[in-house]
């Protein structure tokens, strides 16, 4: 990375002219346009030093002058009042940086020394309720965490933790023993195994739960069924489980259909309900502790602090009726993740909105021993996903949009646009082709649309903003890439070979081969902030640059033919590192749109 080896050498410099070397750091400049790197050291030096900040960075910069580093890495250090030195490099020494990034096939970015072990817990859909546009972000941004994370080379667990132990299976449970009470699930005489097919379909099911889910709250009887099956489940009711398994079964297989669709998947498909047979243990810890309480009729830890701005309510563990409930079933999946991965980290990938539940849990599980105060627990909170009305995104009818009705609608307005420009291009392509595309083209409308967005705030989903060929969207990105492809395909259709990397030759071509150096400092830092905007950012940032580069240089008809080779490799290397920042995105590249 550039700034390491600058700041090394503005770091000398310092101690060399009687200064800190701590001074030394050297930042990508504030103003590209301006100046190419710059050290700011001297304003904070000037005050422990008692001196004018120009005069030490003057000072700072002879001695710069003297060393053999100046002129062949560095072209040219000034002051620039009040004293900040602003670095110029040489064309040659950013040229033989860029070749050693494309020798390298990591760009240079070694793996992590200490590596994390990290659960990444994310997704989050519901079983029998059909994901909606509510599922959307935790996917987006915990895919794209969990990439990045092990892209750096730390061990990292993706758990989709399903919600699939709570009053909803109780209500559905309670409705099928309703209205269909001589399944032999609900007979306590029965022996043997249960019917292998389940008695329902998925259509059936999700017709079901908003039923229930209705009828449950206007009818307090049904609410206490529904509580009822719930308790008995979570005891282990024989035929209860059986009937939770099919129905577990079915909703599975439609939610890997829809995360497969968005090119999102887990290393683990664990549940609430993995958790049940550890939830004795890690009561057994906090009863150790002696931090249970009754309050009325259930059993609840404290978990205030006097530092609490606003109140952080007990976290409930066992309800009245003794049923457990999410904070119970967070709380002892963290006692299942220590003990199956002794993790690092454990990373919560959901709604801001449940901010305080996991307060609740994080607290009760740190300050009593349930994991040890080093492992972190973070939530990695999000905003809202909302209309242009401001609020959370809806249906025109005002329902909850469904995740595959949502995908679908930005692969239809993808498929338009799509056929428009193949038409307009004369361009041969298959209708499956078309298809394929659409799909790619409508995931990175979303998916960049969202990451494009700091987490914490919220956006406004425009589709058709999103999904222009221009401006900061998906689609641009893919696009200005994809010609990349079509550029190398007809160099390569040519028996064109790749060349030397040659010391840039304009402005554009210079700070493309800047940009590529910060890829290591993106990825530290969105890693570190748990950011994939960061990266969403320099994509964009990247795509502009290298289509000015492709729209200034003629590459194909360039003459001079070391040029040509040159350009070819940064070219190469341009779509490697878009590609790669791209898929840590979870965004795929096409061959062509
Ligand atoms: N199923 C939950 C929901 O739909 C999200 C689960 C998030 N993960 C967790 N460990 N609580 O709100």
């Amino acid at each position: 990375m550039l700034t390491t080896k600058l700041t090394e050498l503005l770091s000398r410099a310092f101690a060399d002219a009687g200064y800190n070397p701590s001074y030394g750091d050297v930042v990508v400049s504030a103003r590209p346009d301006l100046c190419q790197f710059q050290c700011n050291g001297a304003m904070p030096a000037a005050k422990e030093y008692k001196k004018a900040p120009f005069m030490i960075s003057d000072e700072v910069i002879d001695i710069l002058k003297t060393y053999d580093e100046y002129g062949t890495i560095i072209e040219e250090a000034v002051t620039v009042r009040p004293g900040f030195i602003n670095i110029t490099l040489t064309n040659g020494y950013i040229a033989q940086n860029t070749i050693t990034i494309m020798n390298d096939e990591r760009f240079g970015i070694s793996l992590t020394d200490n590596p994390d072990t990290i659960v990444i817990d994310y997704g989050g859909p519901n079983i029998a309720k059909p994901l909606h546009v509510g599922h959307l972000r935790t996917a987006i941004i915990g895919e794209s965490l969990k990439r990045l994370l092990k892209y750096l080379g730390h061990n990292v667990i993706g758990d989709i933790h399903l919600g699939d132990w709570g009053l909803q299976m109780g209500m559905i449970i309670s409705e099928i023993e309703r209205t269909q009470p001589t399944l032999p699930y609900f007979d306590a005489s029965h022996t043997g195994d249960y019917p292998s097919q389940a008695p329902f379909t998925l259509e059936n099911l999700e017709d079901i739960y908003p039923r229930v889910s209705a009828l449950c709250k206007e009818n307090e009887d049904m609410y206490n069924a529904a509580k009822e099956a719930t308790y008995k489940l979570q005891k282990g009711h024989p035929g209860y489980i059986a009937l939770w398994k099919h129905i577990v079964n079915i909703s599975i297989t439609d939610i890997k259909k829809n995360y497969e669709r968005l090119n999102v998947d887990f290393d683990l498909w664990y549940g609430e309900s993995n958790s049940q047979e550890y939830i004795d243990d890690a009561i057994a810890v906090l009863k150790e502790k002696n931090v249970l309480r009754e309050s009325d009729g259930a059993l609840v830890v404290d978990v205030t602090r006097p530092e609490d701005k606003k109140e952080i309510p007990p976290i409930i563990l066992f309800k009245s009726d003794g049923s457990v409930i999410y904070g119970t079933t967070d709380l002892a999946t963290i006692y299942q993740r220590v003990k199956d991965f002794d993790p690092t980290h454990i990373l919560y990938v959901v709604d801001s909105r449940q901010a305080t539940h996991f307060t609740q849990v994080f607290r009760c599980a740190s300050d009593n021993g349930i994991v040890s105060e080093d492992v972190s627990l973070e939530h990695i909170g999000f905003g809202t996903m909302n209309g242009k009305d401001g609020k959370p995104f809806k249906t025109r009818a005002g329902g909850v949009l469904r995740l595959s009705d949502l995908i679908e609608m930005v692969e239809n307005n993808a498929k338009e646009k799509i056929v428009k420009n193949i038409e307009d291009k004369g361009i041969d392509t298959s209708s499956d082709d078309i298809d394929n595309i659409s799909h790619i083209v409508g995931l990175a409308t979303l998916k960049y649309a969202d990451l494009s967005n700091y987490r914490m705030k919220d956006y406004v989903f425009d589709l058709d903003k999103f999904s222009s060929f221009e401006g900061k969207t998906g689609p641009y990105i893919l696009y200005s890439t994809v010609r990349i492809k079509n550029i190398i395909r007809k160099l390569e259709a040519a028996d064109f070979e790749k060349g030397e990397l040659l010391p840039p030759t304009s402005d554009v071509e210079r700070n493309l081969m800047l940009k590529l150096d910060q890829l290591e400092s993106i990825l530290t830092i969105a890693a570190r902030d748990r950011s994939p905007n960061v990266i969403a950012e320099y994509v964009y940032e990247l795509a502009t640059m290298v289509s000015s580069f492709y729209h200034q240089h003629h590459i194909i008809n360039e003459p001079n033919i070391e040029q040509k080779k040159s350009w070819f490799s940064l070219l190469s290397l341009t779509l490697d590192v878009q590609t790669t920042c791209l898929d840590l995105l979870g965004i795929i590249v096409p061959e062509k749109m």
